[in-house]
């Protein structure tokens, strides 16, 4: 391992132990043997989902869509279940309608990086609401090229 990749893998630990949304958990730091609930395990795999999306679309793969796996936001279990509120599940669905909308975008490179943005939106706005700590990683997923200088 080059010292370059260790002190990226060792920020990498840093920041996700930091990021792990602790809202009605007693100090999960403390706590090695902490599971993420289906939720948390949920947001974990769009957090990938959409990371991969946005490389495919730096790489000019314009015609990506999303798996349609964040549908089951409406059903797993987070690790909090007075969240379940119905200000939750009108940002989950308004979440599917951005991710659609990205998703039926077809391939027009201005128009799916715009909606690819407002994907990302709308994670961000759900976050404002129930779980705060994961907005800067969130925040790294928005896709700042300028489509017009390409
Ligand atoms: C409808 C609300 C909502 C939307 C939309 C939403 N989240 Fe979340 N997110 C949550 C809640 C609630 C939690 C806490 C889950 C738990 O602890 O069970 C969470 C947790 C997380 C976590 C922390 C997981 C961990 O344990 O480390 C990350 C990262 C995350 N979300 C990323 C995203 C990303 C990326 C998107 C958009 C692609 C997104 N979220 C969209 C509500 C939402």
């Amino acid at each position: 391992m080059t010292l370059k990749i260790k002190i990226s893998l060792l920020l990498f630990l840093l920041f996700t132990g930091i990021v792990a949304c602790t809202k009605g958990k007693k100090d999960v730091s403390a706590n090695a043997m902490y599971e993420r609930s289906e939720l948390a395990t949920l947001m974990v795999d769009m957090w990938d989902e959409n990371k991969k999306v946005k490389e495919d679309l730096v790489n000019g793969l314009d015609s990506v869509v999303l798996s349609g796996q964040h549908e089951k936001m409406f059903t797993a279990k987070p690790t909090d279940s007075s969240d379940l509120t119905p200000v939750f599940y009108n940002l989950a669905k308004g979440y599917n309608t951005l991710a659609d909308s990205f998703s039926n975008a077809g391939s027009e490179r201005e128009i799916k990086i715009k909606r690819y943005n407002a994907v990302i939106d709308g994670c961000v706005s759900c976050h404002e609401n129930f779980c705060s700590g994961p907005i800067p990683k969130i925040k790294q997923l928005y896709l700042r090229e300028k489509p017009s200088s390409l």
